[in-house]
């Protein structure tokens, strides 16, 4: 199959991209958190072509797009009014919420699942694709499972040449990391994933929430959880990466005295003079996290080299969106951290 590569600025592009959905096919949108991998998301063939271009466990649900918030009455019941205010609030933009799913929703989509997760993009031209082909686009990021995930088109391009049957480039992603999720299905809404949208800004609208205990520890493989994606290893380049915590210079005295030939160091910007002969890659500076989420996966990928033995990396403290750089860098690193304050 040839990859056709379309670019957000042609003005055809989102008529092209729609047909190709409305066909059945598989076409990379671009989002302002990750690239996703699109397929027409009430169609089951359509969507199960996306499972096996990702190799993506079955049991793991999809995201369905829509272009406008009305149209979640089409996918969805039950909905709380919470729903609606946290639309309001925040889209388009890097929120899904999971909601109770009407019979129209594949089971494919849903895994199973009687929740259906919904998210509306801040993206123009992928809303354009999603209103010209007239179907919600199921899309997970995409990125081969496992992997880190995709936030340019050439990491899409490296990962589906062949496989897929269009990307549209829409240059770098503006956040970096997935969209914040939270579950609206229970009592008490349920922060599942965090992203751009923190759980601040979520409290400010819905006056409660519980953070799942999935967002900030390992979890068992055989544990039952709320998003089934939690608990695979996630993110992750080919060697073990630990993440050293502690001042900046405990960490450095801890990393360059067990650094060897082959490690890599993940670092902020105002540490690499730290780190000079410790081959250090920034991801952004610690004072301005958002860069730190919109380098991460980047980052992380540039490091999925198999001739690298071991990454030592750093992670921002706080809460706000370094809550979010935190959970994927500890999932990256299977939740092995060191504490440099403590270790020598
Ligand atoms: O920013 C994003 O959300 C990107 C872009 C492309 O929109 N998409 C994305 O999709 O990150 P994916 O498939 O990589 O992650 C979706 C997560 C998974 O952890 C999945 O288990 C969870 O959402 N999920 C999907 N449907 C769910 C449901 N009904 N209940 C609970 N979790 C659900
Ligand atoms: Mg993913």
């Amino acid at each position: 199959m040839r990859t056709l590569m379309l670019s957000a600025n042609e003005l055809n592009t989102a008529k092209i991209a729609a047909d190709i959905i409305k066909n059945g096919g598989l076409v990379a949108i671009p989002t302002e958190t990750v690239y996703g991998l699109g397929a027409n998301g009430l169609d089951e063939s359509a969507v199960a072509k996306i499972f096996e271009a990702k190799g993506r466990p079955q049991d793991n649900p999809l995201i369905l797009h829509v272009s406008r918030t009305e149209d979640i009455e089409k996918f969805c019941h039950s909905i709380p009014q919470a729903a609606y205010a946290l639309a309001e609030a925040f889209w388009p933009g890097p929120l899904t919420m999971v909601l109770p799913a009407r019979d129209t929703v594949p089971k494919r989509t849903t895994a199973g699942l009687d929740t259906v997760a919904v998210r509306c993009p801040d993206c123009a031209i992928t809303r354009d694709i999603i209103a010209l082909s007239g179907v919600p686009i199921a899309a997970p990021s995409a990125n081969i499972s496992g992997k880190p995930s995709t936030t340019t088109a050439q990491h899409v391009h490296h990962d589906h040449d062949g496989r897929i049957d269009a990307i549209v480039d829409g240059g770098p992603c503006r956040v970096g990391v997935e969209s914040t999720i939270v579950d609206l299905t229970d009592e008490r809404p349920r922060l599942l994933r965090p992203g751009g949208i923190t759980p601040q800004q979520l409290k400010a609208v819905l006056g409660d929430l519980v953070i799942d205990k999935a967002v900030t520890a390992s979890i068992d493989h055989d544990a039952v959880v709320k998003a089934p994606g939690m608990k695979y290893r996630h993110y992750a380049p080919a060697e073990p990466v630990v993440i050293v915590s502690g001042s900046r210079e405990k960490a450095a005295q801890y990393i360059r005295k067990h650094f060897e030939p082959g490690d890599r160091v993940l670092c902020f910007e105002e540490e690499l003079p730290l780190y000079e002969g410790c081959a250090p890659l920034s991801y952004g500076q610690e004072a301005d996290v958002d860069t730190l989420c919109a380098g991460l996966f980047a980052a992380l990928r540039e490091l999925d080299d198999p001739s690298i033995h071991q990454v030592y990396a750093r992670c921002p403290e706080g809460d706000g969106v370094a809550f979010a750089v935190q959970n994927r860098l500890k999932k990256a690193a299977a939740f092995h951290v060191i504490d440099a304050e403590v270790e020598v």
